[in-house]
């Protein structure tokens, strides 16, 4: 008999707590989508309190999603609670997932609670859900330097008070996996009512161990991961998804379970959640970077030929890196294109939202031959967030370079409906071009961090461009696409200086006040 073990994906939520991966609600409902459609189990779609922003977007996805149970995050707060209530009130399936930090270092320095006020706490908040929905997930936060007897003590008290999944948190990443599969093992021994809910983990990834500390806990009984999308997440991120998944089923022989998810649906997912939040994956990343399944050296190449199981333990094709193929061209009219698009998940509201991105295709297919998946996800995805450019659009760039002489670049903006123009040399066309946009809007930030990547192959490929802002504190990422790299740059760094001039200031979960 195999269990089953329960896929939680939290790229929308603790992905999104990600320095500058916030997501717009529809942004959110496009990646909520591409996991109903993998099978994840559990979607937590975000913390409805901490803004009304992520009120509407768990709302969003909550109505959108039939076939995985929707989550909404809430401290062990009765105001929390109930605004996670109503935010997953039209879900076809609702979780509520509260949180209470229970280490001795997070209860003296943080909560400033005693023990005692911790444990009613929870079995409060936890009665709380329970009003809502009957399954409650709880977690005690940096569960992984807790005591031993006090999250037996607290752990006991909320299963009698209703909670369905117990969540065993290494907020911080600190545990190695013997230590982390061992705290498993006990809770689930020591625990009189263990058997009244599922055990599941929420590892981070601070010492890299994040995946490997998930695995452990399974083989000790946990039956619930919670992973995200290419392992974003705080800080080092979470526990992949990808990684766990095809740990589990790659090696059955080892683990005594097996999950929901179409593994085909990997490859697109991530290429979807790294093109919206703008962290690129590495190429050395497993299952989903552009390595992962290359034979680069001859030896590895021959073998392969020969039998690909001499070095393959997975086949890419399993995993969805062939369904990137060429769909279509140049002569492709509107409705191959509308339901192309629908079939990877994006449906357009309005007549003028499909007619614009159609247009915008037109263009692509102009200048390159081949219209794979990518570039149809990347083409919506930046017109989604040009749309939403408020203070200042791009109008037009013009770049002179030639070797041996300083590039010089001259932006055209549109700033609150007035046309404005700039003109800079730089070390380079990218960095004239940064300083012409500068010398309109002088937005005094940071620039953190710029990263291009080609989206499909060949060198008519469009490069997606990742531009990060530091103000103050607040981070954003704008993102950019076009075939030529200096206009996707400028592109990117417009996004960017729309986000940050656009206020959204939202509670972080773990760090606001209780
Ligand atoms: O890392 C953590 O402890 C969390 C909790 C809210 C589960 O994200
Ligand atoms: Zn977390």
């Amino acid at each position: 008999m195999t269990d089953k073990l329960i896929i939680f994906d939290t790229t929308l939520r603790d992905g999104e707590q990600s320095p500058g991966a916030s997501m717009t609600k529809e942004e959110k409902v496009r990646i909520a989508k591409s996991l109903e459609k993998m099978r994840v189990d559990v979607i937590e779609a975000g913390f409805p309190i901490a803004s009304v922003g992520d009120f509407e977007a768990v709302q969003a996805v909550a109505n959108s999603i039939k076939d995985s149970t929707v989550c909404g995050l809430a401290r062990a707060l009765d105001n929390d609670i109930d605004r996670a209530g109503e935010a997953l009130k039209n879900a076809n399936s609702a979780r509520i997932h509260t949180f209470i930090a229970t280490s001795p270092i997070h209860m003296q320095l943080k909560l400033r609670m005693e023990p005692d006020a911790v444990v009613e706490q929870a079995v409060r908040a936890v009665k709380r859900a329970r009003q809502y929905t009957d399954n409650v997930e709880f977690s005690p936060e940096d569960a992984g330097r807790s005591e031993l007897d006090f999250l037996c003590r607290i752990l006991e008290a909320v299963i009698d008070a209703g909670a369905t999944t117990l969540n065993i948190p290494d907020t911080v990443g600190y545990n190695v996996p013997e230590q982390f599969g061992g705290l498993i093992h006990n809770l689930i021994q020591r625990i009189p009512n263990s058997d009244k809910a599922i055990f599941s983990v929420h590892c981070h990834n601070d010492l890299g161990l994040a995946v490997a500390n998930s695995l452990s806990a399974v083989m000790n009984g946990a039956r619930q991961v919670e992973c995200t999308i290419n392992g974003l997440g705080e800080r080092a991120g979470n526990a992949s998804l990808e990684e766990i998944v095809m740990a589990v089923k790659t090696r059955k022989d080892i683990f005594p379970c097996e999950t929901n998810i179409d593994t085909t649906q990997i490859v697109s997912t991530s290429r979807l959640v790294s093109g919206i939040t703008g962290f690129a994956v590495q190429p050395n990343k497993a299952i989903v970077g552009a390595n992962a399944f290359a034979h680069e050296s001859g030896i590895h190449q021959d073998g392969v030929l020969k039998n690909r199981e001499t070095y393959e333990i997975m086949k890419a094709e399993d995993v969805g890196w062939t369904a990137n193929r060429m769909v279509l061209g140049k002569h492709s009219g509107r409705n191959a294109f509308k339901t192309r698009m629908k079939e990877l998940g994006t449906v357009f509201d309005t007549d003028s939202e499909l007619n614009e991105a159609f247009s915008r295709f037109k263009d692509l297919a102009d200048k390159k031959h081949e219209i794979f998946d990518d570039d149809l996800q990347a083409l919506v995805t930046v017109a989604r967030q040009e749309a939403t450019n408020e203070f200042t659009k791009l109008i037009s760039v013009k770049v002179c370079a030639e070797t041996g002489e300083t590039p010089n670049a001259n932006v055209t903006l549109l700033v609150n409906n007035e046309e404005k123009h700039g003109n800079s040399s730089g070390a380079g066309s990218v960095d004239a071009t940064f300083k012409a946009i500068e010398s309109i809007i002088n937005s005094q930030t940071t620039l953190q961090l710029y990263s291009v990547n080609a989206i499909t192959s060949g060198t008519d490929a469009q490069g997606e461009v990742t531009v990060r802002l530091e103000k103050a504190g607040r981070i954003v990422n704008g993102q950019g696409a076009d075939i030529d790299i200096v206009v996707a740059s400028a592109k990117a760094y417009v996004n960017a200086l729309n986000k940050l001039f656009h206020s959204d200031d939202k509670a972080h979960p773990q760090l606001a006040d209780v």
